[in-house]
C-alpha cells in the first residue's frame, strides 16, 4: 500500500524518491547518533563491528581502499579506521548535514583518515576496480532502485573484492513472540517522534523495513547482480543480518 507520510509540513514517500530521502535525513541529523544508541539498547554499535570483522582478512597493500557508502555520521566507517589501519577508508553520502555530523564526530578521533564524499550510491564518482571492500549499514533499504548501487558497487570493486551490507531483517516470523513487529510498527515511530520531533521520519523508516525483501530474495538478487560467493547471517535473535557477496576474482 503507497501512502505518504506527513509530520510538520513534511511529506515522505515510501516509494523513496531520492530527494524525499535526503531531505528526511538532512531533517534527523542531529538526533540520528544518540537516536540510533536509545532505539538499538546500544546494540548497534556491536552489529557494526561484526560487519567490519566480517571483512577479514583484508588483503593488504599500500593502496587498500574501503568505501562505506550511505555513511552517514561515520559510525561505520571509523569502525573500518580503527579495524584497518593500513587501509584508506572513503566515506559516501548524498546527505551532507548527516557526514558534516560524523565529521565533526570523527576529527576527536581519526578524522584525518577518512574521506569524505558527497555523492549518490547509485553513480559513485570513483573510477573502476579502485576499491577492496564496499559496506553498506542501514542504507541499501532507503536505495532505490538497488540494482543501481549493485552496479555500481560492482564496478568499482576490484576483482576479489568484498560486498558486505548490514541491515534489519524483513521477517514474517513473530521474532521474540512479535515483540520485534510491535517495536517497528509502535515503537520507533513513537520514540522517535519523541526524540527528533519528526513522527514521519521515524514511521517511514519503519516502513522501509517491512519493504524490504526478507534474506533469501535478497541473496538471490544480490546473485542476479553478479556477485560471487552469496551468503548471509542472521544474528541477534534474528533482527539483524550481514550479506555477503565477492566480485569474481
Ligand atoms: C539510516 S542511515 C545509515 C547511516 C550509517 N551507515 C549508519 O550505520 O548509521 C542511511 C543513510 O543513507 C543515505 N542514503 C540513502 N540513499 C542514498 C543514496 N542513494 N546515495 C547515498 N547515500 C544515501 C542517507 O542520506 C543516510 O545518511
Amino acid at each position: 500500500m503507497r501512502r505518504a507520510l506527513r509530520s510538520g509540513g513534511e511529506s515522505f514517500s515510501p516509494d523513496s524518491d531520492a530527494a524525499s530521502v535526503r531531505r528526511l535525513f538532512a531533517l534527523i541529523a542531529r538526533a540520528y547518533d544518540p537516536l540510533n544508541s536509545i532505539l538499538s539498547f546500544g546494540l548497534d554499535a556491536g552489529w557494526r563491528k561484526k560487519l567490519a570483522d566480517s571483512l577479514y582478512p583484508m588483503p593488504s597493500g599500500r593502496d587498500g581502499r574501503i568505501l562505506d557508502i550511505a555513511a552517514g555520521t561515520l559510525e561505520v566507517s571509523m569502525v573500518l579506521a580503527e579495524r584497518f589501519p593500513e587501509h584508506e577508508i572513503a566515506a559516501l553520502d548524498f546527505c551532507l548535514p548527516m557526514l558534516l555530523r560524523g565529521k565533526k564526530k570523527a576529527m576527536k578521533q581519526r578524522g584525518d583518515k577518512i574521506r569524505l564524499l558527497s555523492g549518490d550510491a547509485r553513480a559513485l564518482p570513483l573510477r573502476d576496480a579502485c576499491v577492496d571492500a564496499v559496506t553498506v549499514a542501514f542504507g541499501l533499504r532507503n536505495i532505490r532502485p538497488r540494482e543501481r548501487a549493485y552496479a555500481e558497487a560492482l564496478r568499482v570493486l576490484r576483482p576479489g573484492g568484498r560486498f558486505r551490507v548490514l541491515e534489519f531483517v524483513n521477517t514474517e516470523k513473530p521474532v521474540l513472540f512479535g515483540l520485534y513487529n510491535f517495536y517497528l510498527d509502535r515503537v520507533l515511530p513513537t520514540a522517535g517522534s519523541f526524540f527528533s520531533g519528526n513522527k514521519a521520519a521515524y514511521r517511514y523508516l519503519a516502513d522501509t523495513i517491512s519493504r524490504y525483501p526478507a534474506a533469501e530474495k535478497l541473496d538471490e538478487e544480490m546473485c542476479s547482480a553478479g556477485f560471487a560467493g552469496v551468503r548471509h547471517e542472521i544474528f541477534t535473535a534474528g533482527i539483524v543480518g550481514i550479506h555477503s557477496g565477492e566480485k569474481a576474482a
